[in-house]
């Protein structure tokens, strides 16, 4: 029940948030521009080449046709996913069963503090930020500002922001450690890990391989997930369909971060409204090694990229790209299909940005688990093509265009996809906040608070 108090106060909320959020909109803005689009999940590994240096737009970025009436295609986005006025989400308690959610509140060290560098909100391993200021904002209904009433405890620790003063990649050698003193904290100053020893706490790992926190997957494989963090839930990028260290722990897999300012402002800048107007046919824009290296027996991309390129690079189809280009959200937006072939782990932040600006994600990755399958019917709104017939690719899709691509198309026109993927502060029905809550409100078997009301 909403009293008339709790509305006024809920206004008051929405104002003073409004003013906060143009400020906060016309800084990042600027940096979105200059640093966030630029950004790509391969170019961020350690390990990629850091010599790759920005190609120069003229020369790898034909002039996009201009097809067709903005105004139409401005409406179509208004009316879907990626308004972002600062509407408040109508979040209620009883579509989550009831669920409520506790957030500590940490030391800035393990989170604040990392927004000193702009980076920290808007890079693709953002959505530690993103879904922590999505859940501050939500004012009563799913969080309680009451421990003791809390279902689960989301601790807020950004592991991905300290930014490597030599290439400028998230280092996460500390993110063990500062995870670990987090714990140490709350359950020194709390009641509530010791009980279940964290089985109702809530983590967030965003880079590659999730939980295991490590960028290098055999390296991954052998910490495993932390034992302080076995019991808990982790919310993250990284899911298999088959046995993996990196996510024996209760998980949920997530979208990456994409910021929805910066989709929005591709969706204003190239109208291509028509899905059949696109006028790239396959599109993919990043790390292909021509010669891969060998790294301690593993590949980039299992070398799958390289033979995209091999087999792929000359035909006049395909529109690939080995160069950084702070545009690709357009050609994403011109494109039919967008290749999402794996890099080091299998996710990647094209998945969302092809869903997000409608070209058809062609998901290259074998076992790939995805995020919010029961909101998401991947298979109607994507392609899966076997690591082992990438060289059949050519092939493939040109069936699909000529049997059931205008199904695939209609279906990701859904806005309800889209905005599953998005992060939006506040969070929007639906959107990927909406989602992790969702999936939590199926794991209230774990709260104390509810086996104490049953038994
Ligand atoms: C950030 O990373 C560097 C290099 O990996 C490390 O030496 C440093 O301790 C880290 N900073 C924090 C605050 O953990
Ligand atoms: C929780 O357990 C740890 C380790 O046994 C202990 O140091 C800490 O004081 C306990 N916390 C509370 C709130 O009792
Ligand atoms: C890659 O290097 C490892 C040693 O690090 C070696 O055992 C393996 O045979 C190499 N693989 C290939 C395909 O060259
Ligand atoms: C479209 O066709 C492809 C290949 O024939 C098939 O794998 C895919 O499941 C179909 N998708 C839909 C949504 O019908
Ligand atoms: C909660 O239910 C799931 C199945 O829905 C089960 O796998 C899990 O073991 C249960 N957890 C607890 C703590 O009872």
């Amino acid at each position: 029940m909403i009293t008339h108090k709790q509305r006024r106060t809920e206004k008051g909320f929405c104002f003073k948030h409004y003013y906060k959020w143009i400020l906060c909109f016309s800084l990042t803005l600027y940096f979105l521009v200059s640093f966030f689009v630029d950004h790509d999940q391969e170019e961020d590994h350690p390990l990629s080449s850091s010599s790759s240096s920005r190609s120069n737009p003229l020369l790898t970025n034909p002039k996009p046709k201009l097809l067709a009436s903005h105004a139409v295609f401005e409406s179509k986005i208004h009316d879907s996913t990626l308004e972002f006025s600062p509407r408040r989400l109508n979040i209620k308690t009883d579509v989550f069963n009831n669920l409520k959610i506790y957030v500590y509140d940490l030391p800035s060290k393990f989170n604040a503090d990392w927004l000193a560098n702009e980076r920290c909100s808007n890079h693709l391993f953002a959505a530690e930020v993103a879904l922590h200021k999505a859940l501050l904002s939500i004012e009563g209904d799913v969080r309680t500002k009451n421990p003791y009433e809390a279902d689960f405890f989301f601790v807020p620790v950004y592991v991905s922001c300290n930014f490597s003063t030599i290439n400028g990649f998230p280092a996460i050698g500390h993110a063990r450690s500062l995870i670990k003193e987090a714990i140490g904290l709350v359950s020194a100053q709390y009641p509530f890990w010791n009980r279940t020893s964290g089985s109702d706490h809530v983590f967030i790992a965003t880079h590659d391989f999730g939980s295991c926190f490590h960028t290098m997957e055999d390296r991954a494989i052998a910490d495993g997930v932390p034992e302080i963090l076995r019991n808990s839930i982790v919310l993250q990028t990284f899911g298999v369909t088959f046995k993996h260290p990196c996510q024996e722990v209760e998980n949920v897999v997530i979208p990456p971060y994409i910021s929805p300012e910066s989709l929005h402002k591709t969706q204003k800048n190239i109208p291509v409204a028509k899905t059949k107007e696109r006028d790239i046919w396959v599109f993919f824009r990043g790390k292909m090694e021509i010669r891969p290296k060998n790294i301690s027996g593993r590949f980039y991309s299992k070398r799958i990229r390289t033979e995209i390129w091999r087999s792929y690079g000359g035909d006049r189809r395909f529109y690939l790209q080995r160069q950084r280009f702070t545009g690709y959200q357009s050609e994403i937006a011109r494109s039919v299909f967008c290749l999402c072939p794996l890099g080091w782990a299998p996710w990647s932040p094209r998945l969302v940005e092809s869903v997000v600006l409608g070209c058809v994600p062609v998901i290259i990755a074998d076992g790939i688990r995805l995020p919010f399958p029961s909101a998401v019917r991947w298979s109607e709104i994507s392609l899966t093509v076997a690591e082992r017939d990438v060289e059949k690719l050519g092939e493939i899709l040109e069936h699909v265009a000529a049997t059931n691509l205008s199904v695939i198309q209609r279906n990701l026109e859904n806005p309800s996809v889209r905005q599953a993927l998005m992060y939006n502060v506040p969070p929007r029905d639906g959107d990927a906040t909406w989602q992790i809550m969702e999936a939590l409100s199926k794991k209230l078997n774990r709260s104390i608070r509810r086996s104490n009301a049953f038994i």
